[in-house]
């Protein structure tokens, strides 16, 4: 008896209690960027400005070689002289951007400093794993150190802004640009999202390491068509709102400075031009005070977009939206001026719009100080810092995610013979990603460098290249694996095939690699897959020909150390998919919150064998790998599982409760996740929807208590009628290590 209260005593001390904390309060956004003294100050500038001077405000020139697009910014010089372009994106050196910050200080008429703003996406010298890598750490704290980590670096170098969190929902794989996302989640993507924001901007804007979060690509492009950039995206309101914006709301309610408009429209408009998303949903309904960019040239877009008849109506139609800033696009500056003159652009509108961009420059304290972030002792030291690759090498082993591993092969005792083969095995450039603008891969770790360190005895042949043979390519892979006691083989999708404008319709490895694995797999030894890519991936050929696969995603800098500590086992891998890996890319899109149908088939592996339900001919419903999964070194088990409070009223909270034991041998964390489901809805509801999660650390043996409380927000959708807010009825609620949790319970809102 005594025995049995001192466990539950402990069961209860080590209980971990989490709510959605990590969320910032909904509608925080209006409090910010109200003080008075920075809207006076703002206001004594414009009286003294010419319309010139306050267009030039509202337009972003590109840095010479710094295209992300169709077009490039001329004789910039010239027009910061004249007041007429105040933004710069992407100056290639410090010299360069102290240069322009010099132009404007010197030789314009009103002084006002320029804003520099560059892509900081995973990290500016120090690159962390590709960004839907980092969500599968679902680590929120460290998730908000790589961002802070990225501030300080690129603040170093004279950026004062960088164009991320990237917020995009996706549930469609050939869509290059969820590398740049947190995967198909809002609830997830929502405290991904704000805790970046506040690691790049941190408690104080003006502080020397804090830069300017940019919320993108606002709103919905995570949807276009078939996966294609650019392409259209249709969709309705509710699921806009239910599924789509909660990841750009957070990001806005956690006090992010600047928005960027998306490429695509919505409900017919393109985003750059819509009344709806920039007025009444972004500043009106959210009460964003900050100032929206556009994408690159985004406005002139809307001539072919088919919505404006020539680039002057382009430009009245962002401006009347709302839309502070051009991208590159010269419609500001070339346009402005007239539309003003004939009265199509109020002068009111051109002053508040100004007035928010002048704003941010004052709240950075570049009225104070235009060369804060120029300092060029700063410079020389403040990139690699150990700080930065002990976070960066953190982060990278939390990211990868074990997704198979037959007869624990890894992790691999340090006596063993590696033979490390394949086109990524020694490539630093690859470790990197799409987006290193200022990234080095003389600075990355490659595999083998990482795994060399504490495999003095591996050897390492390419094999191929990505899509193509080399001479001897796979005969010198068969003998170094017939020479090894096991195979590393790293297989994936060279960097360029993510990321902007990197659509692809096929989701398999290409057909050399797998035509290695094939080779390899003849010599009969033991084969684990290192895959690299930035997306998810059809997989179904290559896990029946390996005994383990570890995906690393891009790992960063510190892939081959990151590597080497799970290879190695001194780090028992945790990460989890925040997007479903599908069987084929038949089934894409696919997602794990979908709805039931009127004829259900094979949601969470059940089977009818009615032909008349919502199913394939030939392919299971099912993905490969469902959202949240990943495996471990050791083993979890959930039980237990209880609710306290139930029945709850509307308004109310409720706590769910389960044990999680770890049932092998090794100590490691697991990442425990909350689902519900509301089963009776105004509106049809999702078959599960993630509403909580946390990560625990466990020795072997050891069990937690986990509690989850259930909010009141946890339960709001758009209803029936539009509004927001619960309903009464009865729920469904699961925990445990992915979204096919099977451990249930439920409870009633009266
Ligand atoms: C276009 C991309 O869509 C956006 O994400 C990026 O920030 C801008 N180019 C600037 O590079």
């Amino acid at each position: 008896m005594k025995k049995s209260i001192e466990c539950l005593f402990l069961l209860l001390c080590l209980s971990v209690f989490s709510e959605a904390q990590t969320l910032p309060k909904r509608g925080a956004a209006k409090n910010f960027y109200q003080d008075q003294a920075t809207k006076i100050k703002v206001a004594n500038l414009l009286k003294k400005m010419t319309l010139e001077e306050k267009i030039g405000q509202l337009v972003l020139f590109a840095g010479k070689g710094m295209i992300t697009g169709p077009s490039e910014s001329q004789n910039m010089d010239e027009y910061v002289v004249k007041g007429l372009c105040g933004n710069v994106f992407g100056t290639k050196t410090l010299a360069d951007a102290i240069r322009i910050q010099k132009l404007a200080m010197e030789k314009s008429r009103m002084k006002i400093p320029v804003l520099f703003g560059l892509d900081v996406i995973h990290g500016f010298k120090t690159i962390f794993p590709t960004n839907l890598g980092i969500s599968s750490s679902w680590d929120i704290p460290e998730i908000e150190k790589f961002a802070q980590v990225s501030a300080t670096e690129a603040s170093a170098a004279g950026v004062m802004w960088t164009y991320s969190p990237m917020c995009d929902i996706s549930y469609d794989p050939r869509w290059g640009r969820v590398s740049e996302g947190s995967g198909e989640d809002p609830f997830l993507g929502s405290c991904i999202s704000a805790a970046m924001v506040r690691g790049y901007q941190g408690k104080n804007l003006a502080a020397p390491n804090s830069i300017m979060a940019c919320v993108k690509h606002f709103a919905a492009y995570g949807a276009v068509q078939a996966g294609r950039d650019y392409n259209t995206v249709d969709m309705s309101e509710r699921a806009f709102r239910d599924y789509y914006l909660p990841p750009y709301r957070s990001a806005v309610d956690a006090g992010a400075a600047t928005v960027m408009t998306s490429f695509n429209e919505y409900d017919g408009v393109p985003a750059t031009g819509n009344k709806f998303l920039m007025k009444k949903l972004l500043r009106k309904e959210l009460g964003f005070n900050g100032f929206i960019v556009t994408d690159f040239s985004a406005i002139n877009e809307m001539v072919p977009h088919g919505i404006a008849k020539d680039e002057t109506s382009a430009a009245e139609l962002a401006i009347n939206a709302g839309v502070n800033m051009d991208m590159v696009g010269n419609t500001y500056l070339l346009h402005l001026k007239k539309l003003v003159q004939t009265g199509k652009v109020s002068m009111s509108a051109i002053n508040k719009l100004c007035g928010e961009v002048l704003g941010m420059k004052y709240r950075l304290g570049l009225f104070d100080d235009p060369y804060r972030y120029f300092n060029e002792e700063r410079f020389k030291t403040a990139f690699y810092k150990p700080e930065a690759l002990d976070a960066c090498r953190s982060l990278a082993r939390k990211s990868m995610v074990l997704l198979q591993n037959n007869n624990n092969l890894l992790p691999i005792p340090l006596n063993k013979k590696i033979a490390l083969i394949g086109p990524f095995a020694d490539n630093q450039r690859e470790m990197l990603g799409s987006w290193a603008i200022s990234g080095e891969a003389k600075h990355a770790v490659a595999f083998l460098s990482g795994l060399q360190k504490r495999y003095p005895t591996i050897t390492y042949t390419q094999g191929c290249k990505f899509t193509s043979e080399i001479p001897n390519g796979f005969e010198y892979a068969v003998k170094a694996a017939e020479q090894s006691d096991v195979v590393l083989l790293t297989l994936g999708l060279p960097y360029e095939w993510s990321g902007e404008a990197a659509s692809l319709t096929s989701l398999q490895i290409p057909d050399i690699q797998y035509r290695l694995l094939e080779k390899l797999k003849q010599t009969g030894k033991p084969i684990i897959i290192l895959l690299v890519t930035a997306r998810p991936m059809d997989l179904s050929r290559e896990i029946k020909l390996a005994d383990a696969v570890l995906l690393t995603w891009q790992p960063g800098t510190m892939a081959g150390e990151a590597l080497a500590d799970i290879v190695t086992g001194d780090f028992n891998p945790s990460g989890k998919l925040t997007m479903t890996f599908p069987l084929t890319v038949g089934q894409v899109p696919i997602h794990y919150n979908v709805k039931n149908t009127g004829r259900p088939e094979g949601i969470l592996g059940t089977k009818s064998s009615n032909k008349y339900t919502s199913r394939y001919l030939f392919t299971p419903n099912n993905p490969l790998y469902p959202f949240g999964y990943g495996l471990s070194y050791t083993t979890f088990d959930y039980h237990d599982i209880s609710v306290e409070g139930n029945p709850i009223k509307i308004g109310d909270r409720l706590k769910v409760s389960a044990t999680v034991t770890n049932t092998g041998l090794k100590d490691g964390d697991e990442i425990a996740q909350l689902y519900i489901r509301d089963l009776v809805g105004s509106v049809t509801r999702p078959v599960r929807e993630l509403k909580g999660f946390q990560k625990v650390h466990l020795h072997a043996g050891e069990s937690k208590r986990l509690v989850f409380n259930i909010t009141p927000d946890n339960l709001s959708f758009c209803r029936g009628d539009m509004s927001f807010g619960e309903e009464r009825g009865n729920y469904h609620v699961w925990i445990g290590g992915d979204s096919n949790a099977t451990l249930e319970s439920s409870f009633i809102v009266r």
